[in-house]
């Protein structure tokens, strides 16, 4: 059975639905700290079965290990973590304090119920501003922008030791390029709370109506057309990247593995609201304004080594990411 923590969320619900297309049990553990209940109604229209879910914190302790308890555990996805670049500057203490504590008490619980493979949402982030384009695996890993991206990086550190001391471990480092998309069924996407830090969300709430105007930060990047350029991926081609990193992990030897998910191709803003207005016949209003800080000018993945070694391979385009976001997006927030 395999645990997915976070299952309710953005990455962990398309997850979730594809792990069940395969015929996987799963476990779901979410405390709703950044999504809703109506999700898992959603998980179970779109496979039609059935599966376990607990309310709970990761941090709980007690309540973690009941999950573990009451189930056979063999592998985790660890998808639970607090995840707004901004806050996380405001609010450093809460993201150390969550995010790190989290994969502690995980680790600890799983150690005790001798659960030994863990799949962990990691971030091109990682990579930081120096490393060369595409980024490749072996990069060295860099000095982060701000504590969610920090996150990340310590708890791959963390993961690191923990098989370095224990020989049966296995871990899988999954690091994201940038999620956007829906499932083709409109039951599920990304809904953040408040205004949307990231694009594809504040696109999609302005062709709504229910925002007014995106501001583009930045057309002076040394880019070609001067906005900011990113490997954008579809959202159920990285859930199923999951499927078979966690096939691939069962197959494997112990220790780490680390696995770029991107398409390999980068887009820029403007690249992204030209396609979206194509595809979904609305109209995106919007206006350059300021760099953001922090942002990078592009940055994409060599996608190789997961299609190399786990015969993955992203075959959605910008079309559909752009059909599919709108799809979900218009649903949403045009009929209630
Ligand atoms: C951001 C996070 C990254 C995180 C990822 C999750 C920062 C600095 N980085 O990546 O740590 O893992 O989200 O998906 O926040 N843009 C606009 N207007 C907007 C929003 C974005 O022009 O309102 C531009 C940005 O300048 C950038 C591109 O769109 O060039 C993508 O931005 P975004 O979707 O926020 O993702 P990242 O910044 O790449």
């Amino acid at each position: 059975m395999v645990l997915v923590t976070g299952g309710t969320g953005y990455i962990g619900s398309h997850t979730a639905v594809e792990l069940l297309k395969q015929g996987e049990e799963i476990v779901i553990v979410d405390n709703f700290s950044n999504s809703k209940p109506e999700v898992l109604d959603a998980i179970k229209d779109i496979t039609g079965r059935e599966f376990k879910f607990y309310n709970v914190d990761i941090l709980d302790k007690q309540s973690l290990s009941k999950v573990f308890k009451e189930n056979k555990i063999d592998s985790v996805i660890n998808f639970a973590g607090f995840k707004a670049v901004g806050e996380s500057v405001k609010e450093p203490i809460k993201y150390y304090y969550n995010n790190i504590t989290g994969i502690l008490v995980l680790l600890q619980v799983m150690r005790e119920f001798d659960c030994k493979s863990i799949i962990f949402s990691s971030t091109a982030t990682v990579y930081g501003e120096k490393n060369p384009i595409p980024y490749k695996e072996e990069y060295p890993v860099a000095i982060t922008t701000n504590p969610y991206a920090t996150t990340k990086l310590f708890i791959e550190q963390i993961l690191k030791d923990t098989c370095i001391a224990d020989k049966n471990f296995k871990v899988m480092l999954l690091r994201y390029f940038n999620p956007i998309g829906a499932h083709e069924s409109g039951k599920i996407g990304e809904d953040p709370n408040g205004i949307p830090n990231n694009l594809m969300p504040y696109i999609a709430q302005v062709a709504a109506g229910k925002l007014k105007t995106l501001n583009v930060f930045g057309n002076d990047y040394e880019t070609r057309d001067g906005t900011g350029v990113r490997d954008y991926i579809h959202v159920v081609d990285l859930a199923i990247g999951h499927i078979k990193a966690l096939e691939h992990m069962k197959n494997s030897n112990a220790g780490v593995q680390t696995y770029n998910l991107g398409t390999g191709i980068g887009y820029s803003v403007l690249d992204i609201i030209n396609t979206f207005e194509k595809v979904t016949a609305t109209k995106i209003d919007y206006k350059i304004t300021e760099r953001r800080p922090g942002d990078i000018a592009e940055f994409y993945a060599d996608a190789s080594k997961a299609e190399r070694e786990l015969g993955w391979k992203a075959t959605r385009g910008i079309i559909d990411m752009c059909r599919d976001t709108w799809n979900f997006a218009k649903n949403k927030y045009m009929n209630n």
